[in-house]
């Protein structure tokens, strides 16, 4: 029997991960370590937190001493290391808290590992979940491979570049087995509304402004969710110790022109007027440091592991809208209390 200490579970990302590995290996003891900031939501794993190989443990991966007892306790297998503060714009205002959950957090948790695991490293895995932002911005041409070198930007990208890279010191210099992977833009259910996807959706339902940063030019290469899952599941299971994989979807997108499919798809579901949506586009001051493209070449994963993206994005995003026109109490929940706040302090002089 594996157990496997899945960290971040109750978030965007980690909550499609813990499903996936709930239900598709029965045999395997799932932990979901989770500190529940304002990103984290149980109501996420509703389907799956009743199943006999599904464990929720509450806690902060800042605290050492919490971590390392933890290890000692349950005597993990492996590690699928997803918890940080995400959003480039909290990084932004905040980056203190950037530093401390992506750096110092993840260098708890490899001290964990290394001392609980330290005489017995083989079949022990140490798995850590990054972003193509670590790779900086291109121009009009090119992607990001595995041996780009890293060029981070925003407090965001730049403290989980340090990640990455304590993760392979820990590899090279004490023979800690681990991976990464680094992905580009996720989409699709239980992504909270601050990201790009869900914030639009939220706002055309409320009829609110759309606001586009800059003049709206900058490239992302957008993945489903469930897609980036299965690739984690791919690479955890398959992946050759100490090596790097990129993970991405070929689906790049102008932020405006991404927007402008959203809108017409949400005129459809909400059988508004043709056109009615895009009215609310409103474009705002950029984002200080703003990158202007990201796009991966992920052909690594395809060639050595067979893995590939099963959605269109057109489908992608069609299945996406429908989830939160049918889950709206999830977004009503997750917008009340501090959200309004959040809001106004990032859009409200923008
Ligand atoms: P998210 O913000 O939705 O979820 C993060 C989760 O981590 C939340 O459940 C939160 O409660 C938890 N967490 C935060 N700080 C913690 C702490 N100190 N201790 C314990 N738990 C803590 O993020 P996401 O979008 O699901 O991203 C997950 C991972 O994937 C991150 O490491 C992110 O860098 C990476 N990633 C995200 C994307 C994307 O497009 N969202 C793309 C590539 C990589
Ligand atoms: P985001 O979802 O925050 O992801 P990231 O910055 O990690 O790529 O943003 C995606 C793109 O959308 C990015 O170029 C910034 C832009 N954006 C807006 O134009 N307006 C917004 O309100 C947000 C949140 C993002």
């Amino acid at each position: 029997m594996k157990k496997i200490l899945v960290t971040g579970g109750a978030g965007f990302i980690g909550s499609h991960v813990v499903r996936l590995f709930v239900n598709k290996y029965p045999d395997y003891q799932i932990y979901n370590l989770d500190k529940l900031t304002y990103a984290g939501n149980l109501e996420n794993l509703r389907d799956v937190d009743q199943k006999p190989n599904y464990n929720f443990i509450k806690g902060d991966i800042i605290d050492g001493d919490f971590i390392i007892n933890l290890f000692k306790k349950e005597q993990f297998d492996g590690v699928i290391h997803l918890a940080a503060e995400s959003h480039v714009d909290r990084s932004i205002a905040n980056p203190m808290e950037f530093i401390m959950a992506n750096i110092v957090g993840t260098v708890n948790l490899l001290n964990a590992a290394k001392h609980i695991w330290k005489d017995h490293f083989k079949d022990k895995l140490f798995y850590h979940v990054s972003t193509d932002e670590v790779y900086g911005s291109l121009g009009d041409t090119g992607f990001f491979y595995e041996d780009t070198p890293y060029d981070p930007h925003s407090p965001y990208s730049a403290s989980k570049a340090s990640s990455d890279h304590l993760v392979r010191a820990y590899h090279d210099t004490y023979g800690l087995p681990m991976l990464i992977s680094n992905c580009s833009n996720n989409y699709g259910p239980n992504q909270f509304p601050e990201k790009l996807i869900p914030l639009f959706i939220n706002n055309i339902r409320h009829n609110k402004p759309l606001p586009v940063y800059g003049k709206g030019e900058n490239v992302r290469d957008w993945l489903y969710v469930e897609d980036h899952a299965v690739a984690i599941d791919i690479i955890f299971h398959k992946g050759p110790v100490g090596e790097t994989f990129n993970i991405g979807g070929h689906n790049e997108w102008k932020n405006i022109d991404l927007i402008k499919v959203l809108c017409r798809v949400m005129d459809e579901k909400l059988g508004r007027a043709k056109g009615e949506s895009e009215k609310l586009i409103t474009y705002v001051t950029d984002r200080a440091g703003h990158d202007l493209r990201y796009a991966i070449d992920s052909s690594k994963l395809q060639k050595q592991l067979g893995w590939e993206p099963s959605l269109q994005f057109e489908e992608g995003i069609e299945k996406t809208v429908d989830w939160y026109i049918e889950n709206q109490a999830w977004l009503d929940n997750v917008t009340s209390g501090n959200y309004q706040k959040y809001y106004e302090e990032m859009y409200l002089n923008r």
